[in-house]
């Protein structure tokens, strides 16, 4: 039987059974008489320990070379691993040029290094264990929302007509929750950002949810700080090495602070009390805060060293800051509106949400001053016909990873960045 690595390493029954492996040399080393090989497959962070005799030649099995290897799994004598692989047949797949091969032999690269290698990095423990970690984060995301999970936005059309990548899903997502309730999509996004920043993204992959007859932004953060929570939760519980990896070699002193966000409630502060925080501190930034203006990510990561580094909420921003769909707060000369942003060590804006404008001469209002109303006559409709309070928010993928495992620059934590001039690969 053909098996993979994970499956082998914890194989139950070792009296013998003949199976398949294959995968790429981690690692060669010959003694007299026997020859020991470690293989990986991607399946699993630790690499099946193959046991053969000397007759084999191990001048062909170098690092990096993929092979299949034939024989019994059997109990290993030594402590290091359960099981290994008696091999009666190894056969090469493919041949590695160690010479030529960017990945070094026994040596732990940078991922400033590796960056320069998308197409091979994967191969390395690190960008494994972080590939195997958003795997696992996208199950646990789907599984939180699974009671809602019928609908899929539709696609662009893009028969004979202009067709435009998405920078969100929400308007989209505002006509389900209109009939579904509660739903949620999680897929690319695209922003033509010209930035070099160490969190922003050409593409990246965006959780959003939408939430129908939700009266308050507290009902929304509670969704946004479960979500948080219980995936994490789950990614720790079913990645448990590969974490390790992450938080003991990438980023030390991640696990502690991880925790440290898991175990406390998020805090709370409206957009004019972080902008009074700010501006006592206004000595640290290089742009003055002031009440109006946009928070900088100096200022978002300020904040949350200031509130002990537990994510916190900010919530009720000017409306003249944010978009015409966000709900008027009604609130007299500091005109706000019910927006919620989630601030997060290490990262800054995780989460963007809002309540929704439901009321149709307010969103007809909104529209008229942005020069929308012509466009978005079908999003006015959702308000003439069976309008109810609603709200949502998004949450940037990648940052939620570079959050949970200390990953510095978001290039890291995608298969494929792509970035400002850079969208080739
Ligand atoms: O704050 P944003 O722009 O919110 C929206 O798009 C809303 N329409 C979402 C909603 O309410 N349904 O984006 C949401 C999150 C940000 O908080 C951030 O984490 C992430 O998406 N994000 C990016 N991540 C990587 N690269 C970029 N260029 C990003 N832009 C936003
Ligand atoms: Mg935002």
């Amino acid at each position: 039987a053909r098996l993979s690595v994970r499956d082998a390493l914890g194989a139950r029954s070792t009296n013998g059974e003949r199976v398949k492996v294959q995968g790429w040399i981690r690692s060669v080393r010959s003694q007299k008489e026997v020859l020991f090989l470690h293989i990986n497959d991607g399946s699993s962070l630790e690499s099946l320990q193959v046991v053969a005799d000397s007759s084999f030649d191990s001048r062909e099995l170098a690092f990096g070379s993929s092979v299949e290897v034939q024989g019994q799994l059997v109990k290993s004598p030594s402590k290091k691993q359960n099981v290994e692989l008696k091999a009666e047949k190894i056969e090469i797949v493919g041949n590695c040029d160690a010479k030529a091969f960017p990945l070094k032999y026994k040596e732990r690269h940078p991922l400033e290094y590796l960056r320069q290698y998308p197409h091979l990095r994967c191969r390395t423990n690190a960008l494994g264990s972080i590939l195997r970690i958003r795997s696992e984060a996208t199950a646990a995301i789907h599984s939180f929302f699974k009671p809602s999970s019928k609908i899929k936005v539709p696609e662009e059309n893009f028969f004979n007509v202009p067709a435009f990548l998405t920078v969100s899903g929400q308007l989209h997502l505002e006509v389900m929750s209109g009939a579904f309730t509660q739903v949620f999509t999680f897929g690319p996004t695209f922003r033509a950002e010209n930035s070099q920043s160490r969190r922003h993204l050409a593409e990246f992959y965006m959780v959003e949810a939408e939430i129908s007859f939700v009266e308050s932004l507290q009902d929304l953060m509670q969704v946004m700080e479960g979500l948080f929570k219980t995936a994490t939760m789950m990614v720790l519980s079913n990645c448990t090495e590969d974490v390790e990896l992450c938080h003991k070699f990438i980023a030390p002193g991640q696990k502690d602070r991880l925790e440290h966000m898991l175990k406390n409630n998020f805090l709370i502060i409206s957009y004019t009390e972080a902008v009074e925080i700010l501006k006592k501190a206004s000595q640290n930034f290089t742009f003055t805060p002031e009440w109006g203006v946009d928070l900088h990510t100096e200022h978002e990561k300020y904040l949350v060293k200031h509130c002990g580094n537990i994510p916190v909420f900010v919530i009720n921003y000017p409306l003249a800051l944010k978009p015409f769909y966000m709900r008027d707060n009604e609130d007299g000369p500091q005109h706000t509106v019910a927006a919620v942003d989630l601030l997060v060590p290490g990262v800054g804006e995780l989460f963007g949400g809002s309540l929704r404008e439901e009321r149709y001469h307010f969103l007809e209002q909104r529209l008229a001053r942005s020069g929308l109303t012509e466009a978005y006559q079908w999003y006015l409709d959702l308000r003439r016909f069976g309008s109810v309070p609603h709200g949502g928010f998004g949450m940037g993928f990648e940052r939620y990873l570079q959050c949970i495992l200390g990953i510095d620059n978001i290039k890291d934590v995608i298969p494929f960045p792509r970035f400002t001039h850079s969208c080739v690969l």
